[in-house]
């Protein structure tokens, strides 16, 4: 009997058995979380704002937050209004409102393969039909090949790409494909849905993003702050364009608006001017953990397994060999206390490799030091005995 899909449920659940080193789940350390700044925000908040803060809001977002937001984009070249900004529960929650806001059943959309597992959770329970374009750092899909992808029958209704160190591959479309792109879509009438969750983790060099070059007609932005300031505070964004009103009637109609003391402590921590100084201490211990990893593995992989370096983030890639490796792998990791997720859950259709993906964040250096070696010999003497 086949195995049942494996959940997003069950990767999250996975991250809270203490005895495992989780290279699995792909989020962040907690020993990195700005907690004085936030501490600062929650107790400044408190002092100034206690009794808007535990209030029904606008459903949209707090103004507040919504003008440090309009202010933290357009030093990322991004230029819109309070208005234009729907405040969602983290990034997941963008995903949701945009893709169903936009799509019906049957409808078909290009993505990425591979592509986050959330996403795909959220395209397979609206039902609609995959056609997916392969990315890999230093094998970006250049417009060309998104416009065949774009041009096929029957015509999408969406094309979803995380732009900047997609999960899981890392891949980053390049700057001078980002103009051309968001024309292509725009003049063939299809809504981009651009992923930024990452963005932030590359660097001061990082591309615009894909909205900078658009006047909201064609690039739906999604993106959160559970990257970069913290996951618990479940504040995520979208610039939903000319969807603005279904977006956040549909987001009424489910929620009403998420917790306003994030939302607060956020604005907060955003007007604080401590963000990007944070981001500088994210990217110089993500990059060292990267290398870590990054050296075991190009020491002790099998031949004809490779583990691609995305230069920023905290995610590492690692394909070759039969794809049946992946389930033989991750289950004989887990036996000797580390998980690791095998890659063939982010491909919409079935990947012609192995590939695995590891957080180097969330494990302390001799862990991850510990579970990557693990990795290594486990899928050495797979790679041996499938000979
Ligand atoms: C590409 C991508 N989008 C969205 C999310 C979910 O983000 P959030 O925790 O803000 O809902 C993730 C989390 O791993 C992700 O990798």
């Amino acid at each position: 009997m086949a195995n049942p899909p494996i959940r997003l449920l069950d990767l999250m659940r996975q991250t809270e058995d203490p005895l495992v080193i989780n290279l699995a789940a792909g989020i962040p350390s907690a020993d990195f979380l700005p907690l004085d700044a936030l501490r600062t925000a929650l107790e400044g908040e408190l002092a100034s704002r206690a009794r808007e803060m535990f209030s029904y809001h606008r459903p949209e977002g707090a103004s507040l937050l919504r003008e440090a937001i309009r202010d933290y984009l357009g030093v990322r070249g991004v230029g819109v209004q309070p208005e234009q900004i729907l405040v969602t529960t983290g990034c997941s929650g963008a995903l949701a409102t945009m893709m169903n806001t936009v799509l019906k059943r049957g409808d078909t959309v290009v993505c990425e393969g591979p592509a986050y597992y959330g996403q795909l959770e959220l395209l397979r329970a609206i039902g609609v039909k995959f056609r997916t374009v392969n990315t890999a750092v230093g094998q970006e899909p250049d417009p060309g090949k998104w416009e065949k992808a774009l041009k096929a029958k029957p015509k999408p209704k969406l094309l979803v790409v995380t732009s900047t160190l997609s999960n899981p591959s890392g891949a980053t479309l390049k700057e001078e494909w980002r103009p051309r792109m968001v024309e292509m879509c725009r003049k063939m009438g299809i809504p981009i849905l651009e992923d930024d969750i990452y963005g932030d983790l590359l660097g001061r060099a990082r591309p615009k993003p894909l909205r900078a070059y658009d006047d909201g007609s064609t690039v739906l932005y999604v993106t959160s702050f559970s990257k970069t300031v913290a996951p618990g505070l479940r504040i995520g964004f979208a610039l939903p364009g000319k969807w603005m009103d279904a977006a956040a009637d549909r987001q009424c109609r489910q929620t009403i608006h998420g917790g306003v003391p994030p939302e607060f402590i956020t604005a907060s921590f955003l007007r604080s001017g401590r963000m990007e100084g944070h981001l500088e201490m994210l990217r110089s211990v993500y990059a060292k953990r990267r290398e870590l990893a990054g050296g075991i593995l190009s020491r002790e992989l099998p031949e004809g397994v490779r583990a691609d370096d995305p230069s920023g983030g905290y995610m590492l890639w690692v394909r070759g060999g039969r794809p049946g490796l992946m389930e033989d792998v991750s289950k004989q990791c887990l036996a000797k206390g580390v998980a690791v997720v095998g890659g063939g859950i982010f491909f919409a259709n079935p990947p012609k490799e192995a590939c695995f993906r590891l957080n180097c964040a969330r494990a302390t250096p001799e862990d991850l030091a510990r579970g990557v070696g693990i990795f290594c010999e486990v899928l050495k003497s797979a790679v041996v005995r499938k000979k």
